[in-house]
């Protein structure tokens, strides 16, 4: 893990968080019910965010983060914890979740189908999956250019695929997509899906 990107990382997001984000984590975090499991929680700038929730479980790896996250613990609502481990290896019981919030992380993720298989396991049948991603973009060129631009921008953000496709990820798995939102002409995508109630 980088030690600076962490360190600048909210001051770098800042124009993007007060321009369109923060409305777009609002609106999506606030749909989040009952017990809720936050993936890569960064710097904790969901927590606020929670409303109708009963306790959230924040997974973060990156002690920086980590530290910086658990400051934000007292601008939330309800009760958080954090948890110092990655999404591949999830120290949760099966079933346990009624919601999932991930934002901005699946790019980072090493292993994120590993991530998403380990998600649906500790997930309740029916548990909301609420997502927030940066996606490779449909448009060709413009596809092509994450693509060239990936391995240098990986090394400068601390393992950041520019070009992952999340939601071709998700469909590959067992998850209903309910509900895909496109941003910034689909460079970034909100999707609501659940876990598959059999
Ligand atoms: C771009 S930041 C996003 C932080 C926050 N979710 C947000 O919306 O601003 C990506 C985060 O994913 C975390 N991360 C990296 N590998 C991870 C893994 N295997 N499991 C969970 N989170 C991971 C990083 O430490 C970092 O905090």
């Amino acid at each position: 893990m980088g030690k600076w990107f962490p360190r600048i990382y909210d001051m770098v997001m800042l124009p993007l968080e007060l321009n369109k984000f923060s409305k777009i984590r609002k609106a999506l975090v606030g749909k989040a019910t009952g017990r809720v499991l936050e993936i890569g929680s960064g710097s904790g700038i969901n927590f606020r965010y929670y409303r109708d929730v009963s306790h959230v479980d924040a997974i973060e790896p990156n002690p920086v983060m980590n530290k910086r996250s658990i400051k934000q613990i007292g601008s939330s609502y309800i009760p958080i914890q954090t948890h110092l481990v990655g999404a591949e290896k999830l120290p949760f019981a099966d079933n346990t979740f009624d919601s999932v919030v991930a934002t901005l992380v699946f790019c980072t993720i090493p292993e994120p189908l590993k991530a998403i298989k380990e998600i649906q396991r500790v997930c309740k049948p029916g548990a909301k999956i609420l997502v927030f991603e940066h996606v490779r973009m449909n448009q060709k060129l413009l596809g092509k250019a994450q693509d060239l631009l990936t391995p240098t921008w990986k090394k400068l953000c601390d393992g950041c695929h520019l070009n992952r496709n999340t939601l071709e990820l998700l469909r590959q798995t067992k998850i209903s997509i309910h509900k895909v939102e496109c941003h910034f002409k689909g460079l970034f995508l909100t999707v609501e899906c659940s876990k598959e109630v059999k």
